[in-house]
């Protein structure tokens, strides 16, 4: 019907039902790191989704049980489990989309960046990976620091001579979510309506909420509930962090900001119209290389690189502020991949 046919369009909803009348194409999605805390959640949620015919379920260990588990589950997804570096190449081979949640998780008072020396390397030999198996794949990168390791994928993938940087995606979704829900909670209005675009990057100050463009508008809020707000979605990764004293970091609702983006990719691959998602991908919308920004999803990954819009006085100044944060941490992530 109709109404079905609206709300499989829309790219805020995972998707029970591909755009099209025919059957969905056949799209096959390999989670890197799959037995881990996102990987599992992520693991069931692509399950779930009838956009994917194909879950490869790759991990240095412990897939096999997951892909076990989640392969009894009476949806679509055929699903198989791929442990140990020899069988990574068949774990990606034929894949769409690739999500990569690989990767060591913060622990309380330490910072995204303070990842970068394990997670650098551990991104950069699974995009070698990638590079020879799929080079075709959208990308989705979930592993810390975001903004560091979307440039190491960008110079990897150079390197290889198969970069695209139409289908490099940094993963901001969970900042979107978490803005999302508190706007939601401080202006009294159904979450479920709620939009808040989130632009710059994936750590502390270089996540910029534009409250000022949230829908449903509101002037219920105050500067000092807009500065809290957009506080409150910076450190919403370290809340969680401190709230899991030492096991880790958010894992249950980035598995849904995960599954969310993927199957933005997935709709965009199949030719739906109007799939639009924040991500943090090449830009030229700043002087840096690298933003986060409203993305137009289509056939071929990136279709349209979205401005950002009118913004408030704070969030011109904010903007100005995290600039050379994200550019600093962009030019860790290139010096590494050139450097090793
Ligand atoms: P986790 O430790 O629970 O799981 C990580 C998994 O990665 C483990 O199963 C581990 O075996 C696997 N792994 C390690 N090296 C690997 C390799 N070379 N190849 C394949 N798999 C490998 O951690 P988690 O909580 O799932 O978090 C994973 C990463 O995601 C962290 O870097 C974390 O900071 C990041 N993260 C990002 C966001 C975001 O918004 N982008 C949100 C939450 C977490
Ligand atoms: C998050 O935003 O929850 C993740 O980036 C994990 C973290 O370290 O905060």
């Amino acid at each position: 019907s109709t109404v079905r046919r609206g709300a499989a369009a829309s790219s805020s909803h995972l998707s029970r039902r591909p755009f099209s009348s025919g059957p969905a194409p056949d799209r096959k999605v390999a989670i890197l790191g799959a037995a881990g805390g996102i990987g599992q959640p992520l693991a069931l949620l692509m399950k779930l989704n009838p956009l994917v015919s194909s879950l490869a379920l790759y991990d240095i260990a412990g897939t096999p049980g997951v892909a076990a588990d989640v392969s009894h589950i009476n949806t679509r997804a055929q699903v198989v489990g791929y442990a140990g570096e020899e069988q990574l190449g068949k774990a990606l081979e034929g894949s769409d989309v690739v999500i990569i949640p690989a990767g060591v998780p913060r622990k309380p008072g330490m910072t995204r960046d303070d990842l970068f020396n394990i997670n650098a390397g551990i991104v950069k030999s699974l995009c070698t990976a990638i590079s020879k198996y799929c080079p075709n794949a959208l990308v989705n990168m979930i592993s810390n620091p975001v903004n560091s390791t979307v440039p190491i994928a960008s110079e990897v993938f150079r390197k290889a001579g198969t970069y695209d940087e139409k289908k490099l995606f940094g993963v901001t979704t969970l900042d979107v979510v978490r803005a999302k829900t508190f706007y939601a909670g401080k202006a009294k209005v159904p979450v479920a309506d709620v939009n808040v675009p989130v632009v710059g990057g994936h750590a502390g100050i270089t996540i910029l909420p534009l409250f000022s463009q949230a829908t449903p508008a509101t002037n219920a809020l105050s500067d000092e509930d807009i500065k809290g707000l957009t506080k409150r979605t910076q450190d919403g990764g370290t809340e969680v962090v401190e709230a899991k004293a030492g096991k880790g970091s958010a894992t249950l609702s980035m598995a849904y900001a995960g599954a969310l983006f993927a199957d933005a990719c997935l709709k965009g691959l199949n030719g739906d119209p109007d799939v639009v998602e924040c991500s943090f991908v090449q830009s030229s919308i700043t002087e840096l290389p690298f933003f986060a920004s409203k993305v137009r999803l289509g056939k071929n990954g990136v279709e349209e690189v979205l401005g950002l819009g009118s913004l408030s006085e704070y969030e011109k100044e904010s903007l100005e502020i995290l600039k050379p944060e994200l550019k600093s941490s962009i030019e860790k992530g290139i010096k590494f991949a050139k450097e090793n």
